[in-house]
C-alpha cells in the first residue's frame, strides 16, 4: 500500500470516536479514525495516541500481534490521519491513566491503514508550548487543531446556544440583518465595498445592526437578536478586532430597569454556568457615570480590587505647595490612592510609578510613605516639607491609611487627573498582585453624559451614537447645558473590560431633530445620514430601546484568556491581516476596471501634487 492510496480497506465512514472507549466496551472489536497525537517507540512495542474531537485513546502496536500493524507504526508520524482495527483491551496493572477519560482501556491493532500523511507541522501539536503568534496565525487550522483553541471554541459553542435558548425562551426573534448596508455612525471607520453598477458608490460593512434592529421595532416585531457580525476599521487593540461578533438585541416598550434585567439575568447564568470562578456580586453593583469616573477614574472601572480614588482638592484649600496651588487655581483637582502597606517602596519603585503616570498624561506624581515618627504621623516624599501635619493627617483619614500606607496624588484638570489615576490604579493593582484572580466583578455604569465635546471640530457630539436617549428629568437641559444632559445608557463592565453597551432610543421626533441640532448638523446632512430611519420614525415608532454584548470579550473571559484572538476560529493579527489567507491582497486589473477604480499610491500621489 502506498501512502497515497485513496481507496481503503476499512472504508471512510467512522462508527467509534477516539473519545468514547471504556472499560465496558473491553472485548469488542473496534476501527478508530484519527490523528496521531503521538508516537512512543518502546523497542519492542510502538504506542499510538489516536485523537479526535472527542478524545485521546491509546494504541498498541505488538509485532508478536500483528507483524504487519506494527510494521505500518513505524512508519507513521504525529499528524498522520490512520483508520485502526483492533481489540479493547483493558490496561495491564499500574498503567490506567486516570487523566484521560479513555485511560482504563487501549487498543491492539489487528491492523492499520494510512488514510492521509501528513508533512512535519511548523510546530507541536500535542504540546502545549508557547508558538511564535504569526506562526499560528499562517497555519491557524493546525493551531486549531491543539487543545486550548479546541477548548475556547467549543466553549463558544456552548455558549452561543446558550445564549439563543435563554432569548429565545423570553419571546425573542432571530432575525438576519444584511452585510451591504449604508455607513452607520458608531463612531469607528467603516469598511466600504465599492458598488459596480453605480460608479463611485460604496456599500459600508455594518460597524453594527443598530440602525436595522430600531427600524425592526418599528416593524412590530417586539423582541429581536442576532447573534451579529460587525466591521470596525479602526486600531487594533488585545480586546478589539476588526471583524467582531455582538449578541445584539433590541426591545419594544421598555425602560432602561427592563433591559438591564434582561441581560443581568443573561450574564449571571451564563456565567454560574461556563465560568471556573463566582461572581463576586449578585445583583451586580450599579455605579453612575461620574460615580465611576471619581472613584475609579475609568468607565469601565475593574472592581477585583480596592484603591479606590478620592477627592482630597478640600485637603489643600490653604496649600503652601506650588503644584497644588497651581492646579486648584486653574480649576482643577487633586485626587489620589492609597496603596496599603507600600510605603517601603523603592526609589526607583517610585520614580517608576512617576514615569509611568507621566506617560499616561500627568505632569508628575506626589509620592507619601506614611511613617510613625516620635510617636506622631510623618511622610517620606520629595514634597514632604510643603504639607503640614493638619493636611497629612486629613489626607490619612481620607484615604483610611496610617504608617505603612503610600499614597499617590497627582492635580490636574479634572479628566486627566482621573484619567491618569484610573490606569495608574490597574497598573499597580497588576504589579502589586492586588487583582483578586479568584472570581470575575461584573458591574453596571449607568447615566452618562448624552454629549461628549469635541475640541478639534468644536462641536457636541454623541458620546454613545445619536438615537440615544436623554434622561426625561434632564429634557430641559439641552437648551442650556447640553453638556450637564445624562443618557439613558448603560454599560455592562466584567473584570475591567467593557463587555456591552446599550441604550433606550429616541422614538420622538422633535427631541431627535433637537440632538442632531445640537451636534450641528443641517438639514441636508440629517437627510442625506439618516433620512432613512427619521422617515420610518413617522410611521408611529414603539418606545423601544437594547444592548450588544460583545461574543468575543464574553468568551475570552470565560475562557480565561487576555486575547481575542484565542476564541475567534480565524482572527486577524494587530494590523488587521489574515495571515493565513494572506488578506488583504492587491485585486487584478480588470476587477479594478469593473468596481471603477484606480489605485494611487502614496507615491504616484506625491508626484502629481508636484
Ligand atoms: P458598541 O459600539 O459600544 O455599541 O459595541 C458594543 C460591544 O461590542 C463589542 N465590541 C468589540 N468587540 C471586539 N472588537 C471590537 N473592535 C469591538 N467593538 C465593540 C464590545 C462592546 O461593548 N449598537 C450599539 C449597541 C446598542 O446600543 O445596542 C453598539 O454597537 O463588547
Ligand atoms: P516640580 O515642581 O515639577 O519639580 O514637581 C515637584 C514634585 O511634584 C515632583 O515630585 C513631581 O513629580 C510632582 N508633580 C509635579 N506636577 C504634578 C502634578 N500635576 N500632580 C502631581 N504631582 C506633580
Amino acid at each position: 500500500m502506498s501512502d497515497t492510496t485513496i481507496s481503503t480497506r476499512v472504508g471512510l465512514r467512522r462508527y467509534t470516536t477516539c473519545g468514547e472507549l471504556r472499560r465496558e466496551h473491553v472485548g469488542r472489536t473496534v476501527t478508530l479514525k484519527g490523528w496521531v497525537h503521538r508516537r512512543r517507540d518502546h523497542g519492542g512495542l510502538i504506542f499510538l495516541d489516536l485523537r479526535d474531537r472527542y478524545g485521546i485513546t491509546q494504541v498498541v502496536a505488538n509485532p508478536a500481534h500483528s507483524p504487519d500493524a506494527h510494521a505500518t507504526a513505524e512508519r507513521v508520524r504525529a499528524e498522520y490521519v490512520l483508520a485502526v482495527t483492533g481489540q479493547v483491551v483493558a490496561r495491564p496493572e499500574g498503567t490506567v491513566n486516570p487523566a484521560l477519560p479513555t485511560g482504563e482501556i487501549e487498543v491492539i491493532a489487528d491492523s492499520i491503514e494510512i488514510l492521509n500523511p501528513s508533512k512535519t507541522p511548523p510546530f507541536p501539536i500535542a504540546e502545549e508550548t508557547d508558538v511564535d503568534e504569526s506562526l499560528r496565525l499562517e497555519y491557524r487550522y493546525l493551531d486549531l487543531r491543539r487543545a486550548r483553541l479546541q477548548r475556547n471554541l467549543l466553549l463558544r459553542h456552548r455558549v452561543v446556544r446558550f445564549v439563543r435558548q435563554y432569548l429565545e425562551e423570553r419571546d425573542f426573534v432571530e432575525i438576519e440583518t444584511p452585510m451591504l448596508i449604508k455607513s452607520t455612525p458608531e463612531g469607528a471607520r467603516d469598511y466600504v465595498v465599492p458598488s459596480r453598477i453605480f460608479p463611485g458608490h460604496f456599500y459600508a460593512l455594518p460597524q453594527s445592526p443598530q440602525q436595522l434592529k430600531q427600524l425592526l421595532m418599528v416593524a412590530g416585531f417586539d423582541r429581536y437578536y442576532q447573534i451579529a457580525r460587525c466591521m470596525r476599521d479602526e486600531d487594533l487593540r488585545a480586546d478589539r478586532q476588526p471583524e467582531f461578533t455582538q449578541i445584539d438585541l433590541e426591545m419594544s416598550f421598555v425602560d432602561v430597569e427592563d433591559v438591564i434585567e434582561l441581560v443581568e439575568g443573561l450574564y449571571t447564568e451564563l456565567f454560574e454556568r461556563f465560568a471556573t470562578k463566582p461572581l463576586k456580586e449578585k445583583p451586580f453593583p450599579r455605579l453612575t457615570y461620574s460615580e465611576a469616573m471619581l472613584r475609579y477614574g475609568s468607565d469601565k472601572p475593574d472592581l477585583r480590587f480596592g484603591l479606590e480614588i478620592q477627592d482630597v482638592s478640600d485637603v489643600f484649600t490653604a496649600t503652601e505647595f506650588g503644584v497644588f496651588k497651581n492646579a486648584l487655581a486653574a480649576g482643577g483637582v487633586i485626587r489620589g490612592f492609597a496603596v496599603p502597606g507600600f510605603a517601603d517602596a523603592t526609589r526607583s519603585q517610585l520614580d517608576h510609578l512617576t514615569e509611568t503616570a507621566r506617560t499616561f498624561g500627568a505632569k508628575g506624581l506626589v509620592w507619601l510613605a506614611l511613617q510613625q515618627e516620635e510617636g506622631r504621623l510623618a511622610a517620606r516624599s520629595p514634597v514632604a516639607k510643603f504639607l503640614s501635619e493638619r493636611e497629612l493627617v486629613s489626607l490619612a483619614e481620607r484615604f483610611q491609611a496610617g504608617p505603612g500606607d503610600l499614597l499617590l496624588l497627582v492635580a490636574d484638570a479634572e479628566p486627566v487627573t482621573a484619567n491618569v489615576l484610573g490606569r495608574l490604579r490597574n497598573q499597580v493593582a497588576r504589579e502589586r498582585k492586588l487583582i483578586d484572580e479568584s472570581i470575575h466583578a461584573f458591574c453596571w455604569v449607568v447615566d452618562p453624559p448624552l454629549f461628549e465635546w469635541n475640541e478639534e471640530e468644536h462641536r457636541w457630539e454623541a458620546m454613545h451614537h445619536p438615537f440615544t436617549s436623554p434622561r426625561d428629568e434632564d429634557i430641559p437641559l439641552l437648551d442650556s447645558d447640553p453638556g450637564r444632559v445624562r443618557a439613558k445608557a448603560y454599560d455592562l463592565v466584567a473584570d475591567g473590560y467593557e463587555l456591552g453597551t446599550g441604550s433606550i432610543r429616541i422614538h420622538r421626533r422633535d427631541v431627535q431633530n433637537k440632538i442632531f441640532a445640537i451636534m450641528g448638523y443641517d438639514d441636508a446632512e440629517i437627510e442625506r445620514r439618516f433620512g432613512h430611519l427619521l422617515r420610518a420614525f413617522e410611521y408611529g415608532a414603539p418606545p423601544h430601546g437594547g444592548m450588544a454584548p460583545g461574543l468575543d470579550r464574553t468568551v475570552m473571559i470565560l475562557a480565561g484568556e487576555s486575547s481575542l484572538r484565542e476564541v475567534i476560529a480565524f482572527p486577524k493579527n494587530q494590523r488587521a491581516q489574515d495571515l493565513m489567507l494572506g488578506a488583504p491582497s492587491p485585486i487584478d486589473e480588470r476587477q479594478l476596471r469593473e468596481l471603477h477604480l484606480r489605485i494611487v499610491y502614496p507615491e504616484e500621489q506625491e508626484s502629481t501634487e508636484e
